[in-house]
């Protein structure tokens, strides 16, 4: 009777434990009236938030919550690196911003590789052969130009105070800097982040980075690109035997492109268009799985899982054969997201059995002539929305810091691809289209997006996570879409991912095993070797009240801020 009851007791707590885990996911995030930032770093959302109460419009607020993040969250936020954004204006207007970096002019084919035609470790990875040529500034000041309302010197000095006040280190923070600083040492000569052992609760101050945000604010784009800054950048560079050059940045060009739009059910999701992946890849994949309602199955259910596993199998091996930059390569994008060549391109899908990655190739096409980041989402209170990621690659990207400028470099060199066939730092293989060509704009997977319904905006969401972005984004759209979930508990639902190869699905790790033996019986492979988090995902919903819903993501220290 006794061990009746304390086997009762057991259960009641596991009961009990069980629900509280999934109160806590069904959490509502904040909730405001009218306007709303979530980005990586509370500091960010806060300014972002503050010069839309000044009269501001989400452009204004994206350029300050950008130069912002330069600051308070260095291992992702830039002005060394690049990005996208897309955005829909209050009267439903769309388009889209690249300012992706470039392989500087120098460039060359096989310039990763050994005498033997093989890959060299981490020479596109760290250090100064790593960079590309920097967008993001060509980008900020190409939105201002176009929606800005208030004058970029307003914009961007939020950004100088913080960085001259300094920013408090959080635990997450802490953790990732000191464990880079090994990696620091070797791409740099020195920088502020080797002066100590950080710990949670310290400040750090950027001087020298609030001086180049002054001169940016003084002389405006082309300090950047032709000015002191420039020449700050390449000596630095240079001196660690980089190959980037005053006139790789002297034709460094922001480009404005047409965003990939498509409808999946009663939705209109618009996202971002090659030299980005993300736009093409989910609309692929839900155009595989809009015929199988996927509504009807439970969410995170084995066939759930099935499903979306095929569909990002076959999408993902597209993606490493036709995408690349669009100014050097056609792509076939409208037979890429046509309902006709998913339906067939699942033709081969079994319930009863994975299919093999290696019996899974590109489709056929006919092509006519004619590849550490941070996501934030902006709603203003005019109804104007935008999604932007932006990114260094790697943590710290190649983690060369500029000493005299403040800033660090992206490595993002390592997203096209060094040798075809042979994997990047995200497991990614490219061919042909992302070969390594001077000016070329690497393949990327962010995935900026935005979502109608009914004609009115619905959400604005995106992620950071390498390869794992797309599908991070695609699981939040089903989740709202699907499943009628509020935003914050969408963003913070566990994950899974499939990138057609390595064969393998990969879980987050607290993501629920009970339906493990029904996949690996079907020959599907599960990785949770290496689990990792998958994707942070920055969004807000538009509630049917009007209201907005914020969802940041518990994985990290981001934060909503509204009003
Ligand atoms: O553009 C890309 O796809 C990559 N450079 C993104 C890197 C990234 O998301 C790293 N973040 N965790």
């Amino acid at each position: 009777m006794k061990k009746l009851y304390y086997l009762f007791i057991i259960a009641f707590l596991l009961v009990q434990c069980k629900s509280q885990t999934t109160q806590e996911i069904k959490k509502t995030g904040l909730i405001a009236d009218k306007a709303m930032v979530v980005s990586a770093r509370q500091e960010a959302s806060t300014i972002g938030v503050s010069i839309l109460k000044k009269g501001g419009n989400a452009f204004d607020a994206m350029i300050a919550t950008d130069l912002a993040l330069v600051v308070a969250y260095p291992f992702a936020g830039n002005i060394g690196g690049g990005g996208f954004t897309v955005y829909r204006t209050k009267d439903g207007k769309i388009g889209s911003f690249d300012y992706r970096e470039k392989a500087p002019l120098a460039a060359t084919r096989d310039m990763y590789l050994d005498e033997n035609g093989d890959v060299i470790p981490n020479k596109s990875i760290l250090g100064a052969m790593a960079v590309g040529v920097p967008g993001t500034v060509a980008g900020l000041f190409m939105i201002h130009q176009k929606f800005g309302t208030l004058p970029f010197a307003e914009l961007i000095q939020p950004a100088i105070d913080l960085a001259r006040n300094g920013v408090v280190v959080s635990k997450k923070q802490a953790r990732s800097m000191n464990h880079y600083r090994k990696l620091f040492k070797e791409a740099n000569k020195r920088t502020i982040f080797l002066d100590k052992e950080w710990e949670e609760g310290d400040t750090v101050k950027y001087f020298k980075l609030a001086e180049t945000f002054e001169r940016i604010r003084d002389n405006g784009r082309d300090e950047f690109y032709k000015g002191k800054t420039a020449d700050i950048l390449v000596d630095y560079v240079q001196n660690l035997g980089g190959i980037i050059t005053k006139e790789d940045l002297e034709k460094y060009e922001a480009i404005e492109r047409d965003p990939i739009v498509f409808n999946y059910k009663n939705a209109r999701i618009i996202s971002m268009a090659p030299p980005a992946s993300g736009g093409i890849c989910i609309a692929q994949i839900l155009k595989s799985i809009e015929p199988y309602n996927i509504g009807n199955f439970e969410h995170n259910s084995a066939e759930y899982i099935q499903l979306l596993t095929e569909a990002e199998r076959r999408s993902y091996a597209d993606r490493a054969y036709f995408l690349g930059d669009p100014d050097f390569n056609d792509i076939p994008i409208s037979n890429l997201i046509s309902s006709e060549y998913n339906n067939s391109r699942m033709s081969n899908f079994s319930w009863k059995k994975a299919t093999n990655s290696e019996d899974v190739s590109h489709g056929n096409i006919f092509v006519v002539e004619s590849d550490q980041t941070t996501h934030y989402s902006i709603i203003d209170q005019f109804g104007n929305a935008i999604a932007v990621t932006n990114t260094l690659n790697g943590a710290f990207g190649s983690k060369v810091f500029v000493e005299e400028g403040g800033f660090f470099l992206n490595n993002e060199m390592d997203d096209l691809s060094a040798k075809p066939g042979e994997p990047n730092m995200f497991g990614l293989i490219g061919a042909e289209a992302n070969a390594i060509e001077p000016e070329k704009r690497m393949l990327s997977s962010m995935t900026p997006t935005i979502v109608e319904q009914n004609g009115k905006l619905k959400m604005v969401l995106g992620s950071p996570g390498g390869s794992t972005i797309i599908t991070s984004v695609l699981q939040n759209i089903l989740n709202v879409i699907e499943y009628d979930m509020g935003m914050q508990e969408s963003v913070s639902k566990t994950r899974f991912h499939h990138q057609w190869l390595p064969d393998d699905i990969k879980f987050e790790p607290n993501f629920d095993t009970i339906h493990f033996s029904e996949l690996r019986k079907k020959g599907y492979k599960i990785d949770q070797s290496n689990s990792r988090i998958l994707g942070k995902v920055d969004a807000i919903l538009v509630l049917p009240n009007g209201k907005l819903e914020g969802g940041a993501d518990p994985r990290g220290d981001d934060r909503a801020v509204g009003f």
